[in-house]
């Protein structure tokens, strides 16, 4: 499972951009187009793209406007212009300008496939000094969210620039990935950290009492409704509002959630008298709103003003990289929880975790590293400590999996990792011991020894 890296191609010859689209696409990207700078600049402006490869000449903006927007939203995000022939001024302007390299037309693919892969390679060196650096400073902005992919670096530096602002924040994400971690960082690093942070679950609050649990209510408004009570929108007054999963906000009540952000003012159920709001909105979702939007399901008009700035949360899946980083801080966290002295985990066991699919994305993982560490005894989390789902998922699937990269692979690695896993596999099964391995492998128990010593397996059993 390899990092989704994200690429946008932006030409306005349709063949053009077809080509550049399925070339980058071969190569394993995933591949976003656009034919004018408009589109291009909405695409940027909602999504996060490692590298953007531009046509110098689009109908409605240059690709110099392009890279300046960039540059303004997403500067950590490379930049690669397309020129025509014998406009070397216009990319020397390009390269000036910030670009990270152009290349000219005709294109030569195997040119461009390796400007991408180099300017990837230069973002990747770059996450890694930010994030040591920061590591080494001790003082993360955002120090409880960890990460190191490219992803995230480009969320956090979204979140650096909007934690400031006022604006309506829409975190989406699959379930577990950190989305009320951001909006609660997001709050606690702002200027309203000292306000309230409310969060509501619109999802977990019955259909008849949400409209009065966000907005409130007076006496005698219903039955039940036995003093004035205020709403989380009030309590939330000068801090920050978290509405988690709000695609499931019935429709009236999106109706009146929208007058509330439009008018900045909540009025308590029963009750004429307006208060005035100057609260921060965040919501969060495990749905498809814009989805639910084309179905009819959830009004266009919400969701463009809770949407303001989008934050994705990619799958932990897809952010293979920060498996190790993740898996180390939840170690640490939990031993020192526990009151255990540190551990550590083996580089096997790292890699089932690092090839498994992760479902339930970042809290099944630190779910499953509590369990190991209440489960083991020893201060090294080995394969053996993992369960058999998890290695099940990869080990004996995955390896046969057989793709080949338009780069070529290395047989020689490649097949080590199928030997490693038929070994580990035969030693869970021979509850380590060699011999009886090394029987049900078909092969003696010097030959076994001398494997396991030159693929660096661990003590398995
Ligand atoms: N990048 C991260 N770094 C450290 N911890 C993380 C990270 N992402 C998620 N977590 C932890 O994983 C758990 C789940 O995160 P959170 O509750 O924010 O997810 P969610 O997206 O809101 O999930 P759901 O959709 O199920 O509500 C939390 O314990 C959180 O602290
Ligand atoms: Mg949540």
């Amino acid at each position: 499972m390899n990092e989704t890296i994200k690429v946008l191609v932006i030409d306005d010859d349709d063949s053009g951009r077809e080509a550049l689209a399925l070339l980058l696409r071969s190569a394993g990207y995933e591949i976003t187009s656009a034919a004018t700078g408009l589109d291009a600049i909405d695409l940027i402006d909602h999504d996060q793209f490692q590298v953007i490869v531009s046509d110098l000449f689009l109908p409605d903006k240059s690709g110099l406007d392009i890279l300046q927007h960039v540059q303004k939203v997403s500067p950590a995000t490379e930049v690669i212009v397309v020129t025509g022939h014998g406009s070397a001024q216009s990319a020397v302007r390009a390269m000036k300008a910030g670009a990270y390299d152009y290349i000219t037309k005709p294109i030569d693919f195997d040119e461009l496939k390796i400007v991408v892969s180099k300017a990837l390679d230069k973002q990747k060196l770059l996450s890694e000094n930010i994030y040591l650096r920061r590591q080494l400073q001790g003082r993360f902005e955002f120090n409880n969210i960890i990460g190191s992919s490219p992803a995230m670096n480009l969320m956090f530096e979204r979140m650096s620039r909007i934690v400031k602002t006022d604006s309506a924040v829409l975190v989406s994400g699959e379930s577990g990935t950190g989305k009320e971690l951001v909006a609660r960082a997001l709050h606690y690093n702002g200027p309203r950290k000292d306000r309230p942070f409310i969060a509501v679950n619109c999802s977990a609050i019955p259909e008849t009492l949400l409209e009065s649990e966000l907005f409130g209510h007076v006496r005698g408004a219903f039955t039940g409704a036995i003093k004035d009570k205020p709403g989380r929108f009030e309590a939330a007054n000068h801090g920050t509002i978290f509405l988690d999963e709000i695609g499931t906000l019935p429709l009236h009540l999106q109706a009146k959630l929208l007058r509330v952000l439009q008018e900045h003012e909540v009025e308590r159920v029963g009750s004429n008298k307006t208060v005035k709001l100057h609260v921060r909105v965040i919501s969060a979702t495990n749905a498809d709103l814009e989805n639910m939007v084309k179905q009819g399901e959830f009004r266009e008009d919400l969701f463009y003003r809770l949407n303001v700035i989008p934050i994705h949360l990619p799958p932990l899946r897809d952010r293979q990289q920060d498996i190790m980083h993740l898996t180390s801080f939840f170690l640490e966290k939990q031993c020192r929880l526990m009151g255990r002295p540190p551990c550590s985990i083996s580089k096997q066991a790292l890699e089932a975790l690092e090839q498994y699919s992760w479902p339930g994305n970042v809290r099944e993982l630190e779910n499953l590293i509590e369990r190991m560490i209440v489960l083991t005894d020893t201060s090294i989390i080995s394969l053996d400590d993992v369960p058999s789902k998890i290695i099940g998922d990869n080990k004996s699937g995955a390896v046969f999996n057989i793709k080949m990269s338009n780069d070529g692979i290395d047989l020689v690695s490649e097949i080590s990792k199928i030997e490693t896993s038929f070994i580990v596999e035969a030693l869970k099964s021979a509850k380590g011991v060699k011999a009886r391995a090394a029987a049900l492998l078909g092969i003696n128990r010097t030959t076994l020894v001398e494997k396991i010593k030159r693929l660096k397996i661990d003590a398995v059993g």
